[in-house]
């Protein structure tokens, strides 16, 4: 009972709170690190991970903590998306972190879009915006 409520809190402090707990303008990598088309890792604030992409329209990112029962989804880049290796669901970080596929081949309703993290270049820096 104990692990299930904090598991519950933490889960509601992770989805629930992402841009409080996230510094506007703090820097996460530079610029001339993430090449178009590349990735880059990062951690938020709330110790949340997140994934920065950066392609020729800019530069976005998504917290990597699945939507279903919080597994840590992974970027794919040959299918150019991100799947989650706790029940397979996957994620188009192209589309707005929309699902494609729900856990162990249910609807894609059934789970919400991975939570996107407000990413922007500033100078020679991408910082949280
Ligand atoms: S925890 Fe990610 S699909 Fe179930």
């Amino acid at each position: 009972m104990a692990l299930r409520l904090a598991v519950a809190s933490a889960a509601a402090s992770i989805f629930g709170s992402s841009a409080a707990a996230q510094a506007s303008g703090k820097r996460i990598v530079r610029l001339s690190k993430v090449k178009v088309g590349a990735s880059h890792k990062f951690q938020l604030a709330n110790g949340a991970s997140a994934l920065l992409f950066r392609t020729k329209a800019g530069v976005f990112a998504y917290q990597t903590i699945c939507t279903h029962r919080g597994g840590e989804v992974e970027y794919f880049a040959a299918s150019k998306l991100m799947v989650c290796p706790v029940h397979n669901a996957s994620f188009d970080p192209l589309a707005s972190g929309k699902v494609v596929k729900g856990p162990d081949g249910s609807a894609a309703a059934t789970i919400r879009s991975l939570p996107s993290v407000k990413v922007k270049v500033s100078g020679a820096w991408i910082v949280l915006s």
